[in-house]
């Protein structure tokens, strides 16, 4: 009964009600106009000068690498000039050690490293044949321009961009911590390191990862309906969005060179949302919320993202069952006697459980326990004992577990809805599109139970979205939508540094660049054609829906731009 009391007590705390969420989606819209009026706000808003438009013909071979909370992608991404594309990728873990390493240069050739194999194991007749034409060449020489693979390069931390491929650090979130990094243009560092390996390679876009999905995500969106928001519920949080150009304030008073295309009349806007309400004004605190914060490597900063997203949610639930732990009247994971335990036994909580660590439970326990309607709850019970060393739990012990973890959750969902609710407002749309259309990306909207439908039952709480506004916004997974997005981007860009018109885009693409559908030693090989769904949206909406998500008509739509 103890422990059944200090549960709820506890799961009340993470209680947000209705009328948070809205005080929140108010605050939320207050600090986007503020975003977009000046810079070194809570909420960066930051322009990303991704204005340019692909007109569907485009063929190429395009690098991409995602430098991600947690893993380190790099993929060549053929687009085939009939609105088709390949795909070929492969994976690394990024090594601990490397997310706090003493200089940039340590992290950076190790990113170079991993495009140099993946150019030697994917594309090595290309690989090959720069590297015999680089023996020769005579240095005054050099490289011809179209003997280099354009890269999109989607690092996902806030950044100062200034140009379509350069930006500058303003912090590091998810557990990076390189001092030397921050004010750097993170382009030139990858760019550096890319040339000390002397690879074909020109890091030609920088790209968020909100707004590779929000690219990718507005070309496969059903029905052709241009997407509002790309966003991700992963180790970090944030979305980027459509924004009018005139809204951005700040770029007309000189934050910025007018080096970008500013004819379509609509800028996407990376706004960093995971640093929203840093002071606390309307986001919820509970003593684990602020201990987490306190001892993080970064107390004060990405508060919204400490209460929703991956790296966090694990280590909230752990401080929260500490607390149970320690309090010897609930008796959580402690049984007296055998007889208070319905599998006849004691339960303990091992001297060495990662429950007395921080960092010690990852978000993917709390997707696991909350999915598990065993009657007995016999999930939960396992995954104590294999994550936390918590032996012998009793089915009360695990109902606690459950409904903590539920709660934990639940908040973030609901947080989630403050965001898309109040961008979704933002942009009118609900006045005028019958679809709100927003792609999403990340293991928690994809692994933990009915997050979605969480988030949906916030948005019906908003009084100016309600039931029927809430029906109309579509809301759809652009599985690692960023590699394909930054590819997009990098092939605009590369169009204007060469101020091509032709269409097909074959100036940019390597001279003799392999066919990675061709190639059957690959991590991984997509190919739309082979997926009829997916590429059945991408053959008849990639043109439209690129040029919707930018404000134009297919007529209008310039390979140029
Ligand atoms: C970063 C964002 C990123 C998000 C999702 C956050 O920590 O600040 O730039 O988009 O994580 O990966």
């Amino acid at each position: 009964m103890a422990l059944q009391a200090a549960t709820q007590k506890m799961v009340a705390e993470f209680d947000y009600p209705a009328s948070d969420v809205n005080k929140g989606v108010k605050e939320f819209l207050r600090e986007m106009d503020e975003g977009l009026g000046e810079t070194g706000t809570t909420m960066s808003q930051i322009p990303t000068y991704v204005t340019a438009v692909p007109n569907g013909k485009e063929k190429g071979l395009y690098l991409a690498v995602d430098l991600g909370g947690t893993n380190f992608r790099v993929c060549s991404i053929m687009l085939k000039g009939d609105t088709t594309f390949s795909l070929v990728q492969s994976k690394v873990a990024i090594p601990k050690e490397l997310m706090v390493a003493k200089t940039s240069q340590e992290l950076f050739s190790f990113l170079a490293k991993q495009i140099e194999l993946f150019l030697e194991k994917h594309h090595n007749d290309h690989f090959e044949a720069t590297v015999r034409r680089r023996r020769t060449a005579s240095a005054s020489e050099g490289y011809k321009d179209q003997e280099y693979f354009q890269l999109g390069f989607t690092f996902s931390f806030p950044v100062q961009q200034v140009g379509i491929n350069k930006g500058y650090l303003i912090r590091w979130t998810k557990g990076f911590d390189i001092k030397d990094t921050v004010g750097k243009d993170v382009c030139s560092l990858l760019q550096d390191e890319i040339n000390a390996l002397q690879l074909p390679v020109k890091v030609a876009a920088l790209v968020n990862d909100t707004v590779g999905t929000l690219m990718a995500r507005s070309y496969t969106s059903p029905n052709r309906t241009s997407t509002l928001l790309g966003a991700i519920f992963g180790t970090g949080t944030n979305g980027a969005y459509v924004e009018k150009l005139d809204q951005v304030k700040k770029l007309s008073i000189g934050e910025s060179s007018k080096d970008y295309d500013q004819t379509t009349g609509d800028m996407i806007i990376n706004t960093e949302w995971g640093s929203f309400d840093n002071h606390l004004s309307a986001l919820p605190n509970t003593p684990y919320d602020d201990a987490l914060d306190k001892e993080s490597n970064n107390p004060g900063i990405q508060m919204f993202e400490k209460r929703i997203s991956g790296m966090f949610l694990g280590e909230i639930l752990r401080r929260a069952l500490l607390v149970l732990a320690n309090n010897t009247e609930a008796a959580f994971c402690s049984d007296v006697d055998s007889s208070k335990n319905d599998i006849r036994s004691t339960a303990s909580i091992g001297p060495n459980s990662t429950l007395y660590k921080q960092w010690g439970l990852d978000t993917s326990f709390l997707s696991v326990v909350v999915g598990d309607t065993t009657p007995t709850l016999k999930i939960v019970r396992q995954a104590l004992e294999k994550d936390l060393d918590i032996d012998a739990a009793s089915y009360e012990d695990a109902v606690t577990v459950k409904a903590l973890a539920y709660a934990v959750g639940r908040r973030a969902a609901r947080l989630s809805a403050v965001a898309i609710g109040a961008i979704v407002l933002k942009s009118h749309r609900l006045e005028t599109d019958d679809v709100i259309d927003v792609g999403v990306d990340g293991s928690l909207v994809e692994y933990y139970p009915n997050f979605e439908e969480m988030i949906r039952e916030a948005l019906r709480e908003i009084p100016e979205i309600g039931p029927m506004g809430e029906r109309k916004i579509q809301i759809g997974i652009a599985k690692d939508g960023s590699g394909v997005g930054a590819a997009l981007i990098a092939w605009s860009a590369a169009q204007r540094y060469s101020g091509s018109s032709d269409e097909s885009n074959e100036a940019e693409t390597p001279s003799d660049p392999t066919n990675p559908a061709s190639n059957a030693n690959v991590d991984t090989v997509a190919d739309p054609n082979r997926r009829p769904s997916l590429g059945q949206k991408i053959k008849h909406s990639f043109r439209r829906s690129i040029s919707g998500l930018l404000g134009k008509n297919d007529n209008e739509a310039s390979p140029s731009t």
